[in-house]
């Protein structure tokens, strides 16, 4: 029922449409950044984070994104994506996941299903989904020979196309508890010899200039010089 009190409390919180939309978008953002948080935690939790990595995965993919001209919506879901492109991994039987060997055709087969579980997990949050389908591509290939789709060139959302790039990168340089990390300037030369095949030549020439930038403070540490091997 209608009461002056109900509209003095109507009209104590009646807020211009502009404001509300404004206050509406704010509480989003919030809640956004707290669900990318607690993914992260879940990552943490499961010992899948590069712990800081991740903040530099997503600083060059949101570099690479800005360079191929991505819009600002997309630059949003292009840093989702990269922050949790493995949380999926959290759905992999630990046996397979920290496997200090290589893995059997059979545990691949399982290993490679969690592209899926993330995106079946993203996809369920309103504003995540098309961060949620560069998390289900990016184990495709630029040839068509990746999965789990098998989608080719342009067919690849480009947020996929950047991590992928990225994640190799980032993995090709790292130690494992189980392996020593590759030197920098042998990742580069990976990545050139796979540009065209697994990695979109773009992408990967938009991204040189960020790993010859890891490159030389690396090699600035050691006081050598970086010219020789690019
Ligand atoms: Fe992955």
């Amino acid at each position: 029922m209608w009461t002056d009190n109900a509209a003095s409390s109507a009209s104590h919180t009646w807020a211009p449409p502009a404001l509300h939309v404004k206050h509406v978008e704010e509480q989003l953002s919030a809640l956004r950044s707290s669900l990318i948080c607690a993914f992260n935690q879940l990552l943490d939790l499961k010992d899948l984070n590069t712990g800081v990595h991740s903040t530099r995965l997503a600083e060059w993919a949101l570099h690479v994104a800005g360079e191929l001209g991505l819009e600002r919506e997309s630059l949003a879901d292009m840093e989702v994506a990269a922050l949790l492109h493995d949380i999926g991994k959290i759905g992999i039987a630990d046996a397979i996941l920290n496997k200090p060997a290589k893995l059997t055709a059979e545990e691949y087969e399982v290993m490679k299903k969690h592209p899926e579980f993330g995106w079946a997990v993203l996809r369920q949050v309103p504003g995540m989904e098309r961060a949620s389908l560069m998390i289900l591509h990016h184990h495709e290939n630029f040839d068509g020979t990746g999965y789990p789709g098998g989608l080719k060139g342009e067919e690849i959302p480009m947020g996929s196309r950047i991590v992928s790039v990225i994640d190799a990168f980032d993995a090709m340089v790292s130690t494992r508890p189980y392996r020593q990390g590759m030197p920098i300037e042998e990742a580069v030369r990976r990545l050139v010899a796979a540009s065209g095949t697994q990695f979109d030549p773009r992408v990967v020439n938009r991204f040189l200039p960020l790993a010859q930038a890891e490159m030389t403070s690396v090699f600035a540490a050691a006081g050598t010089s970086v010219t020789a091997v690019l």
